[in-house]
C-alpha cells in the first residue's frame, strides 16, 4: 500500500511556553514509524500538518491510506482535524474518528460519558470563570488540570492542592495559561496504570503498565506530572520512575483493570488503539482518568510500545497491527457511502 504518515513535528518555538509542543512528535519518533510501515512493505510519504494544504497535498500525492500520529494544529477540536478532511476526502486512517478523539480530548465531557456507563471516575467539579463556589461534596487534596490538554501540559507538582486558597489560586493560574476550562478532580491516592486496547482482527489488551514514583526521590515527583513525561528517564532531576510491566497486581484486580479500560475503549466509541490512564485507590477502586486515542508511539519512551514489547509484540508488529486494522476496517466499509465522489 501508499501510506502517508501525517504529524505534527516537534520544534523550539521562541516566545512560546517550555510546554507549547510537548504533543507533537520528535523526528526519531516519525522516523521509527515510517521504518516500521516500511518494513511491512509499504512506501511511506512523510506528511508534516502544521505547514501543509492537505486538501492539495492529497490531490497532488494520492495514497491508500493515512496512518494518522497527527495532534491538529490547535483548538478544541484539534485532534479530530486531520481524520475530518481525510474523511471529507475519502481516504482511509488509522485510529479513531473525530467524534471519538474530540471527545477523548474533553476530559470532563469523557467523565461524563464514563459516569453514564458505570465506569468509576475521580469526583470532579468544572470551573468555567474560576470564581464559582467549590462543591462542599469534594474531598482534598484536589488536582487542578486544564480541561483539554494532553502530555500532562499544565500538570505540576503545585497542581495538587490542599485547601481552598490553593485551589483557586491554581485555577487562576491555569485559566490565565491555557485559555480554557479547568477541571478539578479528587486526587487520587494510589497506583497509577495505564492500559493499551489493540484490534487487530480481535481485541488485544496488552499487559498492564504500572508507573512507580516512588524511585523519583530526588525530585519528589508522586505522580505523571508534565516534568516526569517531558524529562523522562533523567536522572539528574531524579525523574526515573520504574515501570512495570505486567503491573504487579492480583489477578482479580489485573481482569477488573482490564475490563474497565476495554469498556472505556468502547464507550468512547475508539477504533485500533487507544490508552486509558487509571489510578488504583487503596480499595482497588480502578478510576478512569482519561483515555489517549492517539497514544504515544516512540519506540523507546513510550508508554503503548513498553506494554506491546511486555507482550511479546515487536514495535513494527505493533504499528503493523495499527495499520492493517485500519485498513481492514475501511475495507469492510463502502468508501463513498452517501457521500458523493470528488468536488473537493
Ligand atoms: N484525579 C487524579 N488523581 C491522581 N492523579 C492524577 C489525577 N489526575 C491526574 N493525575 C496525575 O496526572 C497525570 C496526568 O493527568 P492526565 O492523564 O489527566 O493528563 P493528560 O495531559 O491527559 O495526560 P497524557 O499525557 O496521558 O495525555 C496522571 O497520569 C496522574 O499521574
Ligand atoms: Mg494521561
Amino acid at each position: 500500500m501508499k501510506v502517508a504518515l501525517t504529524y505534527n513535528l516537534k520544534k523550539e518555538e521562541s516566545g512560546k511556553p517550555a510546554d507549547y509542543c510537548s504533543e507533537f512528535d520528535k523526528e526519531e519518533t516519525v522516523a521509527a514509524i515510517a521504518d516500521a510501515i516500511r518494513s511491512k512493505g509499504h512506501k511511506v510519504d512523510l506528511v508534516e500538518v502544521s505547514s501543509c494544504n492537505l486538501f492539495s497535498h492529497f490531490r497532488h500525492h494520492p495514497v491508500d491510506i493515512v496512518f494518522n500520529i497527527a495532534e491538529g494544529k490547535s483548538g478544541r477540536y484539534r485532534e479530530s482535524q486531520i481524520p475530518a478532511i481525510l474523511d471529507l476526502l475519502n481516504i482511509p486512517y488509522t485510529g479513531s474518528n473525530p467524534l471519538a478523539l474530540a471527545l477523548a480530548l474533553d476530559k470532563t465531557l469523557t467523565k461524563k460519558v464514563l459516569i453514564s456507563e458505570g465506569i468509576p471516575t475521580p469526583n470532579y467539579q468544572l470551573f468555567r470563570m474560576g470564581r464559582e463556589a467549590l462543591n462542599p461534596a469534594l474531598k482534598f487534596p484536589l488536582i487542578v488540570k486544564p480541561n483539554r490538554e494532553g502530555s500532562a501540559k499544565g500538570i505540576n507538582l503545585n497542581n495538587v492542592v490542599f485547601d481552598r486558597v490553593r485551589l483557586y489560586e491554581e485555577i487562576d493560574k491555569v485559566i490565565n495559561e491555557y485559555k480554557q476550562e479547568v477541571l478539578v478532580e479528587e486526587f487520587i491516592e494510589g497506583r497509577e496504570l495505564t492500559v493499551g486496547v489493540l484490534e487487530n482482527g480481535k481485541t488485544t489488551i496488552f499487559p498492564i503498565l504500572e508507573i512507580d514514583f516512588s524511585t523519583c526521590t530526588k525530585s519528589n515527583e508522586y505522580f505523571y506530572s508534565w516534568r516526569v513525561k517531558e524529562f523522562q528517564g533523567n536522572a539528574d532531576l531524579g525523574l526515573t520512575p520504574t515501570f512495570y510491566c505486567p503491573a504487579r497486581l492480583d489477578k482479580e484486580i489485573e481482569n477488573k483493570v482490564k475490563e474497565v479500560a476495554l469498556r472505556t475503549h468502547h464507550a468512547i466509541g475508539c477504533f485500533d488503539v487507544s490508552r486509558t490512564d487509571i489510578r488504583l485507590n487503596k480499595d482497588n477502586v480502578p478510576y478512569v482518568l482519561e483515555i489517549n486515542p492517539l497514544p504515544g508511539l516512540d519506540p523507546v519512551e513510550s508508554n503503548l510500545p513498553m506494554m506491546a514489547k511486555a507482550a511479546g509484540m515487536k514495535y513494527e508488529d505493533l504499528v503493523g497491527a495499527i495499520l492493517m486494522s485500519a485498513s481492514e476496517r475501511s475495507a469492510s466499509l463502502p468508501r463513498s457511502a452517501g457521500r458523493a465522489e470528488g468536488g473537493i
